[in-house]
């Protein structure tokens, strides 16, 4: 593979225009016809050869610099498909929405670095940037408000669902189910959908989706449901419908409505991570967008992806409970006959400091300080992560700790239970799952999403009667 010339942003390999739709700037206007422009450079390609049969393969420059290989011909032309079995080596679309740069610790939506955007925008902001692809105005900002305080409300008869969730029901197995069940009682957006009609159905699951997470936990604790009101902010409502009861003063603090801003915008997009590729899987059927987000929903809830917020409290509870020393969680970490990990460390793109941890552990030690909250909890974790940082073994996998080592003890200095952590992830990824849904469903090179597999099974073999198996 040759190096590539530059790694610009405008090359004629900087990602590639949707089939179907003319790239921006191919045809030239008639009046600047005169000086012909400088033939562009040849594309960059790499070069495979197989039983004698040689295929170039085009090289794909992204506006950061980062390369992919085209191998969407690589079947049709040599009879193979790529083996790449937790898809590590392989980009399986292209988007505009997030970069992450693994490397270097960096994360970027729409552009804007995500330090700037936890410091200075709010989660409703950057919900509109990620699905309208720029930050609101004033006008805008307003606009998209009123329409989140329209939709917030759930029709009754979903109210009347959760009455029939047993006891300890985890919140997202309800939030999934309620989520796919708002396709029955709501229009889905079609392709001839005018924006407007966009607009709504887009607003109507980032309102009612916080409205189902505040009464999953309601319920769960056996507590009349508290509606939302147009009086709060979008992060105030859902503390208030969390935290309020027809008994109590509650009031959400400034400080804590801050913070969960924060936290939300840190969890709003990640690019193709499992559930967001799980949302694109199931949109690439065509299915409509409420069961696309069910389907994201679940892949969150695994401990490996977003659960692991959840499993991290439960892991430093246990190692308090029963006083485990934190040289033997690492090493029961490190044995790989010991199915045990480190929850919270570790990622497929970082080989450095998540980016969003670095802010987490931030806002974690300001509000423990500032409350004086002290406790094993946090204590376990920040040895934790000192001793797994000077460990050869970590140090050597590049392992450090990734979003959800620090932000389920914030979650829990606010009052939510650990029940609810992946719930507040799901509710801070919408705007992300959202806005590549409908960046899938605008690309009319998408098709339905339909990998290969390496078959290793049985050869063939002739069908035995019931009588005559042993
Ligand atoms: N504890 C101990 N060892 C680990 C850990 C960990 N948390 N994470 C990775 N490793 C080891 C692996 O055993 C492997 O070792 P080896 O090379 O000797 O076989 C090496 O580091 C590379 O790990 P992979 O499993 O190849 O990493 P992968 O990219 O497949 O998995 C994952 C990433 C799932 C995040 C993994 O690091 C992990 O399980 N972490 C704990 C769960 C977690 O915190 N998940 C949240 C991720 S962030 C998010 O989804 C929001």
């Amino acid at each position: 593979m040759k190096k590539p010339s530059s790694a610009g942003t405008s090359g004629p390999s900087a990602g590639r225009a949707p089939k179907g739709k003319a790239a921006a700037g191919a045809k030239a206007p008639a009046a600047a016809k005169k000086a012909a422009p400088p033939a562009p450079p040849a594309p960059q390609l790499a070069h495979l050869e197989l039983e004698g049969r040689k295929l170039d393969l085009e090289v794909l420059t992204g506006t950061q610099g980062e390369r992919v290989v085209d191998i969407g011909k690589l079947r049709k032309e040599l009879g193979v498909a790529a083996f790449d079995p937790a898809l590590a080596s392989t980009a399986v679309c292209q988007s505009a929405i997030t970069y992450v740069d693994g490397a270097r610790g960096r994360l970027l939506l729409r552009g804007y670095p995500i330090e700037e955007l936890a410091a200075h925008a709010t989660f409703v902001e950057v919900a509109y940037l990620l699905v309208h692809g720029s930050l609101p105005t004033l006008e805008q900002r307003q606009r998209f408000s009123d329409l989140l305080n329209l939709h917030s409300m759930l029709h009754e008869n979903m109210r009347n669902f959760f009455g029939n969730y047993p006891e300890g029901a985890h919140p997202m197995a309800v939030l999934s189910a309620m989520v796919v069940s708002l396709s029955s009682f709501y229009p889905e957006i079609k392709l001839d959908s005018t924006q407007e009609e966009i607009d709504i159905t887009v607003t109507r699951l980032l309102s009612k989706l916080r409205t189902i997470a505040a009464f999953s936990y309601k319920k769960s604790i056996g507590e009349p449901f508290i509606d939302p009101s147009h009086k709060y902010t979008y992060c105030e409502n859902f503390l208030n419908m969390m935290f309020r009861s027809p008994v109590s003063k509650y009031a959400a603090s400034a400080e804590d409505v801050a913070i969960l801003n924060k936290l939300l915008i840190l969890h709003a997009d990640h690019e193709q991570n499992a559930s967001t590729t799980a949302v694109r899987m199931v949109g690439s059927t065509g299915a409509n967008l409420y069961a696309c987000i069910s389907a994201g929903v679940c892949a969150l809830w695994g401990p490996l992806h977003g659960g692991a917020n959840q499993a991290v409290i439960e892991m430093l509870e246990r190692i308090v409970r029963e006083k485990i020393p934190v040289a033997e969680v690492l090493r029961r970490a490190k044995d790989k006959t010991d199915g045990f990990r480190l929850m919270g460390f570790g990622h497929r793109i970082y080989r450095t400091y998540d980016p969003r941890a670095r802010i987490a552990r931030e806002i974690c030690t300001k509000l423990f300080r500032k409350r004086r909250i002290t406790g094993p909890l946090g204590e376990v974790a920040m040895e934790l992560e000192a001793a797994a940082l000077a460990d050869p073994y970590f140090q050597e996998r590049h392992l450090y700790p990734n979003v959800d080592f620090y932000t389920g003890l914030i979650y829990r200095a606010l009052g939510f239970p650990k029940e609810m952590f992946t719930v507040l992830f799901a509710l801070g990824r919408l705007p992300g799952w959202i806005a590549h849904w409908q960046e899938m469903r605008a690309d009319a090179s998408q098709r339905i999403m339909r990998p290969r597999q390496h078959y290793v099974g049985p050869a063939q073999q002739p069908y035995v009667p019931i009588s005559k198996r042993r």
